[in-house]
């Protein structure tokens, strides 16, 4: 089964909501007929709180709103969170979730992402769910460890009912993130064959081949082609290079085809 491509951007801690408008005019500008483009591929944004509403407004037919981390309880004194019902309830579609800046500055744990990851997935929710190793893991030979331990901790946390809804997994090796320094296509599929086991080992071969595998990490215009065409590599989430509109759009065009 062809798995649909998904192009999602992380926004992190960008945007004005005039600089989300403008962006947006642009951005459907440039890509065109939105509703056409985004029936052979997935587009969604990761975007701040602030800016939810005016995404949902102006991003474009077909395109998802997502946000970038949410609490795994429903509601509570949970100063500073968001609940899967509040995320419901502003109509957004899903949320990334273990993103490795959250792992780093706020100690975000494989068990906490995968409470979120349940959350999500029993709210009806897309969980996009990040893994990956910094450079001295990388550099140890650990990449697939480090992987497998993230995902299999997290997965631990999340109950049958939502072990059977979609989600996607995002590899994102930390050093290759905002430094400019993507994984080359080779090193990117050779990481995304080892989650496609690992999701075949969990869930059985034939499921694992409908889930989807995005890469991360300096992802951009120019890389994304190559990076795409690895029959494991379903899609990219993108940091930098999603706040330009030109870059973004190209990257969507790209993987339509
Ligand atoms: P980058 O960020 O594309 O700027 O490297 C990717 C991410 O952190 O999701």
């Amino acid at each position: 089964m062809a798995r649909k491509k998904l192009l999602a951007g992380n926004w992190k801690m960008h945007k004005t909501r005039a600089e989300a408008s403008e962006f947006f005019q642009s951005f459907t500008k440039l890509v065109g007929n939105m509703a056409d483009v985004t029936r052979s591929v997935d587009v969604a944004f990761g975007v701040p709180a602030t800016l939810f509403d005016v995404s949902l407004k102006n991003a474009g037919s077909g395109v998802k709103i997502l946000a970038q981390n949410v609490h795994f309880e429903k509601q509570g004194a949970f100063t500073g969170e968001l609940s899967t019902v509040m995320l419901q309830d502003a109509a957004l579609q899903g949320s990334i979730i273990g993103h490795s800046e959250r792992r780093q500055y706020y100690g975000e744990t494989d068990q906490a992402v995968g409470k979120k990851w349940n959350a999500l997935s029993l709210a009806g929710l897309l969980p996009v769910v990040c893994v990956g190793e910094t450079r001295t893991e990388r550099e140890a030979g650990q990449t697939n460890a480090v992987v497998k331990k993230q995902f299999e901790l997290a997965l631990a946390e999340v109950s049958a009912d939502a072990k059977s809804k979609d989600f996607v997994i995002a590899y994102e090796p930390v050093w290759a993130i905002g430094t400019g320094l993507t994984a080359t296509p080779e090193q990117a599929e050779e990481v995304h064959l080892m989650i496609r086991s690992l999701l075949a080992s969990h869930f059985g071969a034939a499921r694992a081949e409908t889930l989807r595998i995005l890469y991360g990490g300096s992802m951009n215009s120019a890389n994304c082609q190559d990076l795409l065409k690895k029959p494991n590599i379903d899609g990219g989430l993108i940091g930098g290079a999603s706040l330009k509109p030109e870059d973004f759009s190209k990257m969507v065009l790209t993987a339509k085809g």
